[in-house]
């Protein structure tokens, strides 16, 4: 692959991270919206959506079948083919891609199921850097709190079901979702993150991403939509 850590295309690669039900659903649509409306070229793409693999890992999950390993693969691959099909075509023709999570997921993730930080991080090496990437942050309680009203219940993997924290799904989801966050937190400084206390109302953070988008939308190699 034709991959290297620093981009050089005309468009630009905007992440948008943080833990399930921060609201990044919610603030991308807002943001490819208004970006359209601007005149910008806009494409999307999200976590574990790949053509090729989504259903080999709903297939996988559904059996309870992977390991530490073989999730970690299947996601990279995931992300390897999106990258192909998906992100580098947009960012050469100068457009604006929105990526709801991206290998910062990864590395928290495979990180608490046991995987080494450095492989996983080595494993991701294919993968472009993004020009920017926030961090939608907002603390276990109040984030337990709106999953549980807006969707009715926990699910099985977020809750780190899989790797058997605890038999209660309630108490699985704060242990597990405790430690994703722990390394989100580490990983905010290394990776320059730019956070986003996702707690605000919905308004109060879009714009906030409006503004703090300002200088990488005034550059003049991006493509009008
Ligand atoms: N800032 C916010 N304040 C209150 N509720 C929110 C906020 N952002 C999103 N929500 C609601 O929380 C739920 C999860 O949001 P969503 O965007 O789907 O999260 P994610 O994609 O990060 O999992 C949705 O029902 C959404 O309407
Ligand atoms: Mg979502």
């Amino acid at each position: 692959m034709e991959l290297s850590k620093h981009h050089n295309y005309p468009g630009k690669l905007i992440v948008l991270e943080g833990t399930d039900g921060v609201g990044r659903s919610t603030q991308m649509e807002l943001l490819a919206n208004w970006l359209a409306v601007e005149g910008y070229g806009v494409t999307r793409t999200s976590w574990k959506s790949s053509g090729l693999i989504t259903r080999a890992i709903e297939k996988a999950k559904e059996k309870n079948a992977l390991n530490t390993i073989t999730f970690s693969l299947l996601y990279a691959t995931d992300l390897a083919e999106r990258l192909n099909s998906i992100i580098l075509p947009a960012l050469k023709a100068g457009l604006i891609v929105l990526a709801d999570r991206y290998y910062y997921t990864a590395f928290a993730r495979d990180v608490v199921r046991g995987a080494d930080p450095a492989w996983v991080r080595k494993l991701y090496g294919f993968a472009l850097e993004p020009d920017l990437v926030f961090y939608m942050k907002m603390p276990l309680e109040p984030l337990l709190r709106r999953i549980i009203t807006t969707r009715g219940g926990l699910d099985f993997y977020e809750s780190g079901r899989d790797i058997g924290m605890s038999t209660d799904l309630y108490q699985s989801f704060k242990l597990y979702q405790s430690q994703i966050l722990y390394e989100f937190e580490q990983m905010a400084d290394e990776f320059g993150f730019k956070t986003i206390d996702a707690s605000r109302p919905i308004e109060d953070i879009q714009r906030t991403l409006r503004k703090e988008l300002k200088d990488i939308l005034s550059d003049k190699s991006l493509a009008s939509g």
